[in-house]
């Protein structure tokens, strides 16, 4: 008997002893195990791009290859996450977003810049660049260093110029062709006062409103016609209420490309060469796809039943120039002469 009972201590001592050194042990791990590749998040860099058009134009496109090329150079270390047709932030609001650092970058057109920065209205002059060289010499020569050195004034780093081709005209109820056909008409226009003073000019009611608004404006007639690119008006599908399109080309769309400057000045500068390598490396890529997209974006306008597309002659554009000449003096004596000549500079290089 007695034989059993100490065989029992022993046993519960032992088994105790197990218990309390099993316990000890758990509680010495100071900390869990973790997985070290979510130890590499804290390393990684996330740059937050908004922008307010579809993914399927020359700026959504851009973006996202801009996105590739950047986690490719920097091996993931920086990801670049982009938010299209102004998911986050619109034309209104997204300026004080990238200042404030809720998002790093932007891409606005040169025309929602000029409130900010007048000068840069040398951009929004009508009927001065006419060719794809020309923009390109344009949109990459020392014009745009210049312009692009005037953001440091608004805390923002300037990085690069996009292209997204020629401004066309589309509206709802009849072509616009003639000088007469601009009378009235209530046309939606990019915020820029040289761009208000073009269709002033011509005789209609420029109306301003953020981009993703006008889809709303011209449903409900508020406006009736509008002044963009072949890919922004078919990416947004545009052309079920504006099916009058006049091949103008009567102006240029482009993007600058931005950062926040408090930002950027947070990046190693290995960072900051391997960004600004992605935008240098894609440049030719960009206008190239611009192009080819707009071109595309032409076919299948022509090809949708009901969509009338008429060129402007070399006659009828001679007229709406006429209208307009005043407006380069404008620009000249009043906002930068300077900017005005290395414009003209530029075109004619690359003639
Ligand atoms: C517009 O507002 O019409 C365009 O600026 C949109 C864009 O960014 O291309």
């Amino acid at each position: 008997m007695m034989k059993y009972f100490f065989t029992g201590v022993i046993l519960t001592v032992v088994i105790l002893i197990s218990f309390i050194g099993y316990r000890q042990n758990v509680m010495n791990i100071a900390t869990l195990p973790f997985d070290d590749e979510q130890n590499g998040l804290k390393e990684q860099i996330i740059i937050h791009f908004s922008h307010v058009v579809a993914e399927n134009t020359p700026k959504g496109l851009a973006a996202t290859k801009f996105a590739e090329l950047v986690k490719e150079k920097t091996n993931g270390r920086v990801i670049v996450q982009v938010y299209p047709n102004g998911i986050l932030y619109n034309d209104e609001n997204e300026l004080e977003a990238l200042q404030n650092n809720d998002i790093q970058m932007i891409a606005p057109t040169f025309s929602k810049m000029t409130t900010y920065l007048p000068s840069w209205q040398v951009l929004d002059l009508p009927f001065i660049i006419e060719t794809d060289e020309q923009l390109q010499q344009v949109l990459t020569g020392p014009l745009k260093d210049q312009l692009l050195d005037q953001l440091d004034t608004l805390n923002i780093k300037g990085l690069h110029f996009w292209s997204n081709g020629f401004k066309q005209i589309a509206a709802n109820d009849s072509p616009i062709i003639q000088l007469s056909d601009f009378q009235n008409l209530r046309i939606r226009v990019m915020d820029s006062d040289m761009i208000h003073r073009q269709f002033s000019l011509l005789g209609a009611t420029p109306i301003t409103t953020t981009f993703g608004d006008v889809f709303y404006e011209i449903e409900n007639k508020s406006i009736q016609a509008q002044e963009n690119t072949l890919s922004n008006l078919y990416s947004k599908g545009f052309h079920q209420y504006e099916k009058h399109i006049t091949l103008s080309n009567h102006g240029i769309m482009g993007y600058a490309i931005m950062m926040n400057e408090t930002f950027w000045n947070s990046l190693d500068p290995d960072i900051q060469q391997h960004i600004t390598d992605a935008l240098e490396e894609m440049s030719d890529w960009q206008f190239e796809t611009s192009t080819k997209m707009n071109e595309a974006s032409l076919q299948e306008l022509a090809q949708t039943e009901g969509v009338a597309i008429h060129s402007l002659t070399a006659a009828e554009k001679h007229i709406w120039k006429g209208a307009l000449t005043q407006i380069y003096d404008t620009y000249k004596h009043e906002i930068n002469d300077s900017y005005y000549q290395l414009l003209i500079e530029q075109v004619k290089l690359s003639n």
